[in-house]
């Protein structure tokens, strides 16, 4: 088994996957979100992880990400993709448009973010200069340049705390620190990742514009997009683990 995909809001599921097995597994962390449902898509074995929960329950400052991520790992995982819906920051990211970021601001807090909690031995300063695994990410561009599905090549993910969303003046101090799209999910997802050496990228979704910069209601929005974005990241999918999976092979 090589390839996760972590599913979020609009992807809470993955129809095409013919489960096989579903597993549960503990970890020392506790309980991942939902059991790991491993199976067949697009000619691979892959794993398919619900991010909220199987009922989309877990709002993102409770998912327990530490355990998400060592269950992965301990199910043979190498490479992760993580499927985030977000707001738009940046003029050329409208809801239904796609991204691969290349780099993220955490603005969470009071989330279990790290293995080295002083628990165990061993004390991890990762890396984290290049954020997301520029060989995942190169494979999703490719994957949706030969799907022709556009795709922006980089972004900064800015993470928020959530449940609620952002205040306009909150979006605007987060596109002067640079961030061109705001999720709630994506750490400590990806510090988790890195900490356990698995290749993670992100496919994010703009499903809004984030407040204060569309006119329109972000709720009405998000029903809009979501459809038509899922669409493309399905496709972007089938092109993309095949080619994952071969290379971690
Ligand atoms: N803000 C934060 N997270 C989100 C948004 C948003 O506007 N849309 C989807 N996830």
């Amino acid at each position: 088994m090589s390839i996760a995909v972590i599913g979020g809001t609009g992807m809470n599921q993955w129809p095409g996957l013919d489960v096989q097995q579903h597993r549960v597994i503990e970890t020392p962390y506790g309980a991942p979100s939902a059991p790991l449902l491993i199976g067949k898509v697009y000619g691979v074995q892959a794993v398919f992880l619900a991010r909220h929960g199987e009922g989309h329950s877990l709002p993102p400052h409770a998912i327990n990400y530490r355990a998400n991520l060592w269950a992965l790992r301990k199910a043979g995982v190498k490479s992760v993709v993580a499927i985030a819906a977000v707001g738009g920051i940046a003029p050329w990211f409208p809801p239904a448009a796609v991204a691969a970021p290349v780099d993220l601001i955490d603005y969470t807090w009071g989330r279990a973010h790290s293995y080295s909690d002083g628990s165990s031995a061993q004390l991890q300063h990762v890396e984290f200069g290049e954020p997301y695994s520029s060989r995942v990410r190169r494979e999703l561009v490719h994957a949706a340049l030969a799907a022709r599905i556009d795709i922006v090549d980089g972004g900064v993910l800015g993470v928020t705390q959530g449940p609620r969303l952002e205040s306009p003046a909150e979006i605007k101090r987060m596109k002067r620190d640079g961030c061109d799209m705001v999720g709630m999910t994506g750490m400590p997802e990806a510090g988790l990742a890195r900490e356990l050496a698995l290749d993670y990228a992100c496919l994010a979704l703009s499903v809004n514009w984030a407040a204060g910069i569309g006119a329109g209601d972000i709720h009405a929005e998000i029903a809009q997009s979501i459809e038509q974005g899922m669409a493309k990241i399905r496709s972007i999918l089938e092109r993309a683990l095949p080619v994952l999976d071969a290379l971690d092979q």
